[in-house]
Order: structure tokens, then sequence, then C-alpha cells
């Protein structure tokens, strides 16, 4: 049994730092280049764990050497690796990342072995879904697999979390209904709900419209601006602020968020809701002041603030 279980991507980032992302055609000089291991499943997995959950992932590497480093990797991170397989004759993934001066980046994922994930592999994972606190899924593996994964956990009364990234545009209306909490960014609220998520007026329609389609909490996240929550009883917007930060490198901030959520939702479910998004804020813009995305998730141990512990 385990506090969190998350269904998803692994994938190594090659990074390279740059004072400006190139323009077509254009070849300029890196100032530094870091690989890491990342993937948004992964990453939310070790944010939850190192925070103190106990965790499982569910996911796909490749029989490559990135597959053996990364399985060594999540032991060493002491996540559960039963259901994370090595997919023989296929590369693991990858995400080739530009992070700017200012630290913002551009990413080109190639899913490779998280492609290969299936509905049977999580049908497998049954008896740790059914067990968890809560149940967590991205879009880096094929769409079927993480619907097959939000009616499991719903089945099962676990809660989930769905955190619709990278941005799709037409999203079945069916992922929310299996939804409980529901957390894209910016971005991704404007290209499901088709228009711009820039005020707290079209905030507030976003999360209706979430609400409508039938998630119970939709939660926006907005950067440095903190995120934004609804919920079916209180439709009325919350909003969270965060302080502000000089920001190194925001890759991957969105699932320190998201794992930092998962962690109090399930290891502390007296948290009130605003408090956990609040905490999670303030996780994810400790993230954003150092480089990578794993290698920039504090352990609980780690943090001068109480409130992980
Ligand atoms: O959300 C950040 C992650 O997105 C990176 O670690 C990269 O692997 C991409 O999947
Ligand atoms: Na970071």
């Amino acid at each position: 049994m385990v506090d969190v279980v998350v269904v998803g991507s692994l994938m190594i980032d090659l990074v390279s730092v740059v004072d400006r992302i190139p323009k077509l055609g254009e070849t300029i000089h890196g100032r530094s280049f870091q690989q890491n291991f990342g993937g948004k499943g992964a990453n939310q997995c070790v944010a939850a764990g190192r925070l103190g959950a106990s965790v499982a992932l569910i996911g796909n590497v490749g029989d490559d050497q990135y597959g053996t480093q990364y399985l060594a990797e999540l032991k060493n991170n002491s996540i559960n690796t039963e259901f994370v397989q090595q997919v023989s004759g296929c590369n693991t993934g990858i995400a080739s990342i530009w992070v700017d001066g200012k630290g913002q980046n551009s990413i080109i994922i190639t899913a490779n072995a998280n492609e290969r994930l299936t509905i049977e592999d999580v049908t497998r994972a049954e008896s740790l879904i059914k067990t968890a606190k809560i149940v967590i899924c991205q879009l880096e593996v094929p769409q079927e697999v993480t619907l097959a994964a939000l009616k499991m956990a719903k089945k099962h009364n676990v809660r989930s979390i769905f955190n619709p990234a990278p941005a799709v545009k037409d999203l079945s209306t069916t992922f929310l209904q299996y939804t409980d909490i529901f957390c894209p960014n910016e971005t991704e609220a404007e290209l499901l709900c088709g228009f711009p998520v820039d005020s707290d007026e079209s905030c507030q329609r976003a999360l209706t419209f979430f609400l409508e389609q039938g998630a119970r909490v939709p939660v926006i996240t907005l950067g440095e601006r903190g995120a934004a929550f609804a919920t079916k009883e209180h439709p009325d917007m919350q909003t969270v602020k965060t302080d502000a930060v000089v920001p190194v490198d925001s890759t991957g901030a969105g699932d320190a968020f998201v794992g930092a959520l998962a962690c109090l939702l399930a290891t502390k479910p007296d948290t009130d809701f605003a408090e956990a998004v609040s905490r999670a804020c303030k996780y994810a813009s400790l993230t954003v002041q150092s480089a990578g995305t794993q290698p920039s998730y504090p352990t609980r141990q780690q943090l001068h603030m109480s409130f992980f512990h």
C-alpha cells in the first residue's frame, strides 16, 4: 500500500542553458549543459516522495542505458518500481530542453517507451491503485491509458489529480468526469476553454467551465501569480498568492506543485484545501530558483519551512 500512485512518463532531460532561444536556421553557443532525470510523471512522483509520501510509479523506460540508469535513480529515491517496465527494443523518452537567461524554457519531447504504456499495464496494477490515497495522471502517455487510470481510481473511490500537460486542444470531456482535482496551468486552461485566461474574470470563467464539464475541484496554476481554484460546493474562485522570486529555471515547477499537493492531501488529509494549494505553490516557487527539474526538488529534511513536517 502506498500514499501516491503516479501513472505517467519518464524522460531523460537534455538541457542546454542559453542566453536566448535561437531563431530558425540559427546556431548559437550554449552556456552549459546538463543531463537530468525528468518526465512529468516521474517528476511528480519524485516531488511527492521527497516530501515524505510513499510513492509508486507506473510507466515505461527503454531497454537502453538511460532506462537502466533511470530505474536505479527511482530506487535511490525510494520509489516503488514494481510497475516500471523496460520495453525491449525501445528507447527511453527524451526531452530536449532549452532554458534561457530568464529561466523560461522550450521543450521537445520524443515519447519513445512512454508511448508503449497500455491499458493492460494499468489493469495489472489495480491492487496498487485501489489501495492508494491519491492517483496522479498527465498526458505524456497515451490518452486512453490516462483515462483508464482515472476510471480505475474512480471505481475504487481513490482521489485523483489530473494534470492535462503538455497542453492539448481537443481533450474529451470524459476526462473531467473522472477527475477529482483538475490541475492545468494558464496555457493549458486557455487551450481547453478556447479563450485567454489572463484576468480574474476569465480565470473564474475557466473554473466554471471545468466544473460544468465534471471536474470536482479545478485548480489553475498561474506561475508567479500563484493559483486559483473552485469547488463544486463553492464555485466562486479562491486565489492563492506566492512570493515573487528570481527565476533560474522554471522547468518542472508545475510538476513540483502537483507532487507537493498530492503529498499533502495524502499524508495530511486534515489540511484545509486553500492551505494545501498555498504550500504547494511555495514548494514550486522554491524549485524555480535552481536549475533542472528533479535536481531542484528539495526533500522534506532540506526545507526550512515547517509545513511539510
Ligand atoms: O514538466 C517538465 C518536464 O516536461 C520535463 O522534465 C520534461 O521531461 C518534459 O516532459
Ligand atoms: Na528548477
